[in-house]
C-alpha cells in the first residue's frame, strides 16, 4: 500500500494500522534525507501550505514549517494573536480568506475540540490537525511511535505507560488510539482525578503507584500538568503532585531494567520530571523533536500524493 486511506489527518482514530505503518515507514526515508548535507527534496514544490495557529506552540509549529521547507513547499504562517480574529473575524471566514490565496493544505492548531474537522467539512483543502483542544494531536503520537519503534522495533507487545494529566491531554488520546491499533500494551498512571472515566472502555490498565508503573513498562511517556485547561483543582499542590507522581532518578535507580523516557514538551522541570531524568541517557525528548520533522514530512507528502 502506498496511499493513505484519508484525505486529511484529523486524528489517529481515523487511521488504519496500514496508514500508520505507511507514515512511519515513509518517515524513515525522510529521516535519512535529513542526515544529508543537502536536506531538501522537491516533492511538494507545487503545493502551498498555511500554518494556522490559534494556540501557542514552539515544537509543532516550527517542526511543520521546517518539514514544509525541506519538501520545497510554499508556506505562509498565521498566528491568531496578531490577526484580524481580534477584530471579530470568524474561524471559517479566516480560513476561507487564506484559501482564496490558492492554498492547498491547512495545518491547524485550535483550542476548540473539532475545529480542524469543521474546516475539513466546510472547505475543499486538505487539513492536518496540529492539536485541537483536549481531543487529538495526531502528529505527536506518530512521532512518539516513530521514536519508540526506532529504539525497540515493532510496537506490538511493547509496554507503554503514560504518566500525568491524562484527562486534559490530546497527546494521551492520540497515543491511546495509535498504540492500541498497533498492538502495544498501554497503562496510565496519575492522580485518580486526572484519569478519564472512559479509560476502561479503551482496554487501558490504570496504576496509581508510580514505582509499580515504571516497573511494568518499557517506555514511560511523561505528560505536563495542563494548568491552562484546568478550571477545577485536581490535586492539592504542584509540590504534592511532584512528590507522588514526579519521575526522578531515585525511582529509575530502583528498577532492574533500563526504560525509555518520552515527553512531548514543553517540560516543567521539577514538577512531572526532574532535570536529572530529562537530561539523562534514559531521555529521548530531543530525539522526539528531531523525529517530528521527518514524521511531519511523511504526513504532508502522503496527503499531497493522494490528490495529485
Ligand atoms: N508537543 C507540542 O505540541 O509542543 P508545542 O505546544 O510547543 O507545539
Amino acid at each position: 500500500m502506498s496511499q493513505l486511506s484519508t484525505k486529511h489527518l484529523l486524528g489517529i482514530k481515523d487511521l488504519t494500522p496500514q496508514d500508520i505503518s505507511l507514515i512511519l515507514d515513509t518517515a524513515v526515508s525522510f529521516k535519512e534525507i535529513l542526515q544529508r548535507p543537502i536536506k531538501k527534496v522537491p516533492s511538494l514544490r507545487e503545493v502551498t501550505i498555511a500554518n494556522v495557529f490559534f494556540e501557542n506552540s514552539t515544537r509543532t509549529r516550527l517542526s511543520f514549517e521546517l518539514a514544509q521547507k525541506r519538501l520545497s513547499a510554499d508556506t505562509i504562517n498565521f498566528a491568531a494573536a496578531n490577526s484580524s480574529v481580534k477584530k471579530g473575524e470568524t474561524l471559517l471566514d479566516t480560513v476561507n480568506n487564506i484559501l482564496a490565496m490558492k492554498v492547498d493544505m491547512v495545518v491547524m492548531r485550535h483550542a476548540s475540540v473539532g475545529a480542524p474537522h469543521f474546516i475539513a467539512k466546510n472547505t475543499k483543502c486538505m487539513v492536518v490537525n496540529a492539536g485541537d483542544g483536549t481531543h487529538e494531536h495526531p502528529t505527536q503520537a506518530l512521532l512518539d511511535a516513530f521514536t519508540v519503534r526506532e529504539k525497540l522495533g515493532d510496537l506490538a507487545g511493547k509496554k507503554i505507560c503514560i504518566f500525568g494529566d491524562i484527562l486534559h491531554s490530546r497527546v494521551a488520546l492520540s497515543n491511546f488510539f495509535l498504540l492500541k491499533k498497533m498492538g502495544a500494551e498501554v497503562m496510565v498512571c496519575g492522580p485518580t482525578t486526572l484519569i478519564p472515566k472512559y479509560i476502561d472502555s479503551l482496554g487501558i490498565k490504570v496504576e496509581d503507584n508510580v514505582l509499580k508503573a515504571l516497573q511494568w513498562c518499557d517506555v514511560a511517556n511523561v505528560l505536563r500538568i495542563q494548568l491552562e485547561r484546568q478550571q477545577l483543582k485536581y490535586f492539592p499542590s504542584l509540590k504534592e503532585y511532584s512528590n507522588f507522581f514526579g519521575i526522578n532518578m531515585d525511582l529509575l535507580n530502583k528498577l532492574d531494567k533500563k526504560i525509555l523516557i518520552l515527553h512531548p514538551g514543553p517540560i516543567n522541570r521539577g514538577v512531572e520530571i526532574t532535570s536529572e531524568v530529562a537530561d539523562s541517557e534514559h531521555s529521548l525528548i530531543l530525539e522526539q523533536v528531531e523525529n517530528g520533522v521527518a514524521v511531519r514530512m511523511a504526513v504532508m507528502y502522503l496527503l499531497a500524493g493522494n490528490v495529485s
